[in-house]
């Protein structure tokens, strides 16, 4: 999904869209992109716009539950679709879990990309496929998703701890 099949503009179009389980119908322009829809008018602030061109991966969102830059999304193509954002993570305890284990590894530093990390991350935890992916799969997964910071090491080893389910202890400083 991209930018590349722009509705025709005229004016606001109704979008009917879930937005973390919650139905939602949004009057948005046609060249609005999803990001700022999720930001703007919902209030939804944990993607981030960095890039703007859909390479970078701070605005990572799912979609149908595939990662999805959002800066490049136009929000009327999200019709009928189902978005997550980083916000629904704490309501599900396997997707807390994997907070905690960023938090854990010490997988971030400034955090800007932190949120889109976590979804693509997210994306293969909901998918089941993290369970088998080896280490080569998951990094070429997560590419996408850029850290100025370079926390990659971190972020390895976050996604080691939450598939091989050793609890992160509260206690426990960041490595
Ligand atoms: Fe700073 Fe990734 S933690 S950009």
């Amino acid at each position: 999904m991209s930018e590349d099949a722009a509705p025709p503009a005229d004016g606001p179009v109704p979008v009917t869209v879930t937005v973390n389980d919650l139905p939602r119908t949004l009057l948005v322009e046609p060249d609005a992109m999803l990001l700022g829809v999720l930001r703007d008018q919902l209030g939804l602030t944990g993607a981030k716009p960095a890039c703007e061109v859909g390479v970078c991966g701070a605005c990572t969102v799912l979609v149908d539950g595939e990662p999805t830059s959002s800066c490049h999304t136009f929000a009327a193509l999200v019709d009928g679709r189902d978005v997550r954002t980083v916000e629904s993570l704490a309501a599900d305890p396997e997707l807390q879990s994997l907070q905690e284990a960023f938090v854990a590894d010490g997988a971030f530093q400034c955090g800007f990309c932190t949120s889109g990390q976590l979804m693509s991350a997210a994306s293969l935890v909901l998918s089941g496929r993290l369970v088998e992916a080896t280490d080569e799969e998951i990094r070429s997964y997560m590419l996408g998703n850029l850290c100025r910071c370079g926390a990659y090491y971190g972020i390895a080893r976050a996604l080691d701890r939450f598939r091989s389910g050793s609890a992160a202890d509260p206690a426990e400083p960041a490595r």
